[in-house]
């Protein structure tokens, strides 16, 4: 495999937390931060996060959204929900989901970089977020990820496609 940062190869998405660990409020910070410097089309920035740890108000509404739907997050010892705006920018296109996924790939990096693991995902009850953030068009809560750390001695086998296959001249008919 060519060589690329180890914040990179070595990322991964557990979907099993230590509900003993515990992340900070600086740690949290430290990843919105990590969000804050990522790029945008037009450098728009319109990407929000309702950010929650373990024991707090938007920590309680975030995991009553994973109940049921993702349950494998509950011992996530922080949740985050991602937002996007919806609007036709430029070309007739919507850059909205590129750039808030740009902020949480920095997020989940900066995760890596700090000894976390985090999942992105999007299966949650977004009619309960809504309501409880008062969410409405053109905002979308589009994601949600988990902050935590995985039981200790849990890996994966991380699967990817290879790089041949990226290019576009390979993939055509
Ligand atoms: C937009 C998006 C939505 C996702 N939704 C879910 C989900 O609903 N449930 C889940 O378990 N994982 C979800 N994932 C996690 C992916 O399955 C995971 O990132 C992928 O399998 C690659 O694994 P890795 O992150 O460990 O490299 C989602 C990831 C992205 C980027």
């Amino acid at each position: 495999m060519t060589d690329i940062s180890k914040i990179i190869s070595r990322r991964w998405s557990p979907r099993e937390y230590d509900p003993d660990f515990s992340i900070t409020n600086e740690q949290m910070d430290q990843l919105l931060e990590a969000a804050r410097w990522a790029p945008s089309a037009m450098n728009a920035q319109e990407w929000w996060f309702v950010p929650g740890i373990r024991g707090d108000k938007n920590y309680k509404v975030l995991r009553r959204a994973v109940a049921g739907f993702s349950d494998w997050a509950l011992d996530a010892s922080g949740l985050i929900l991602n937002i996007h705006q919806e609007y036709p920018s430029r070309h007739g296109l919507d850059f909205g989901p590129y750039d808030l996924g740009s902020a949480v790939q920095n997020m989940l990096l900066q995760a890596e970089a700090m000894g976390l693991h985090m999942r992105p995902f999007a299966t949650f009850d977004r009619e309960l977020v809504s309501r409880e953030f008062q969410i409405a068009a053109p905002y979308v809560p589009f994601t949600m990820c988990t902050v935590g750390k995985a039981p200790a001695g849990l890996t994966k086998d991380r699967e990817r496609k290879p790089m041949q296959q990226l290019l576009w001249e390979n993939h055509q008919a």
